[in-house]
């Protein structure tokens, strides 16, 4: 069955779903957007993702497309027509179509798309031995808590990733010396005195929708969180690390850059936090 794509009021086989040329998303990067999963029929987490929709939307000065209660008709309304119980569903918002010109224009509509792929969980060769990950260099913008389709710099750091062998790039602010996330996933450490440490929230890192409730769950299970920033020296020496997004869940990380973690095997922390995670895919 042909992907079906929603594109400004109309759902098209995603082959002939297009937008205009003088679209700013294409133009400018002037947009934002939400991965958003969709479980055994249902949303997971979809109140976090719209209020962070709204507050990325906000953040740029664009107009909701259309109300948050017929964007959510829209999500289901698409997942439906791609006959799938299980998605991965991409939603973009941008500025419009305007000539070409930086400033806002003014009357143009937000544009809408709306696209659903399968989703990909960690295989299990993932979570037994984990993943590596390699540093590069943070040089993003100064707004990244603005879930903005400006990936750039992700991208660029993602591609190092992959030619060097690794799965994600951790990211080094190297002005502070420290790991802020990965290129689309956050990262976190369960350091040497036990305590699960992840970078604080602010305009350094997007605040991930799987990080708040993988940090919620951790406290209810009375792990230590530490929302404080760690070095990448500190990344190395630590017992666990892992990485969370919505498409990759909670993954295990064995290896940064050429140092083996902890024993080299997901740890225990990383191992429970995985179990609750599903747990909450399945209640939700
Ligand atoms: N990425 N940090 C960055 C830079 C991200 O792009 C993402 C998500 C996250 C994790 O956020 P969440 O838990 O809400 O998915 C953190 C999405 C999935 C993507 O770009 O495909």
């Amino acid at each position: 069955m042909a992907r079906i794509a929603y594109v400004n009021g109309r759902y098209r086989p995603i082959d002939e779903a297009a937008v205009g040329v003088e679209e700013r998303g294409f133009q400018f990067s002037d947009g934002v957007y939400e991965v958003v999963k969709f479980v055994k029929g249902a949303f997971s987490d979809l109140d976090r993702h719209m209020a962070r929709l709204g507050r990325s939307l906000d953040g740029l000065r664009i107009a909701w497309p259309m109300t948050e209660k017929a964007l959510r008709l829209v999500l289901a309304e698409t997942v439906r027509r791609n006959g799938l119980r299980d998605a991965l569903v991409y939603i973009q918002v941008s500025r419009g179509v305007a000539p070409r010109n930086h400033l806002f224009p003014k009357g143009a509509p937000s544009s809408l798309v709306v696209t659903v792929r399968r989703p990909k969980a960690p295989g299990a060769d993932e979570i037994e031995n984990g993943v590596a990950v390699c540093s590069q260099p943070d040089i993003r913008w100064g707004r990244c808590d603005i879930k903005s389709v400006s990936l750039l710099a992700n991208v660029l750091a993602r591609q190092a990733a992959q030619e060097q062998g690794a799965r994600e790039a951790w990211l080094v602010d190297e002005h502070e010396g420290v790991v802020t996330e990965g290129s689309s996933s956050n990262a976190y450490i369960v350091d040497r005195e036990g305590r699960l440490r992840t970078h604080p929230l602010g305009e350094a890192i997007l605040g991930g929708v799987t990080r708040s409730v993988i940090l919620e769950m951790a406290r209810a299970d009375g792990i230590t969180v530490d929302e404080r920033a760690f070095t990448l020296e500190e990344a190395k020496q630590a017992r666990e690390a892992f990485l969370t997004s919505t498409s990759s869940f909670v993954t295990p990380v064995t290896r940064i850059d050429d140092h083996s973690i902890g024993n080299g095997h997901p740890g225990s922390v990383t191992r429970r936090l995985i179990e609750l995670y599903n747990n909450h895919l399945v209640a939700c």
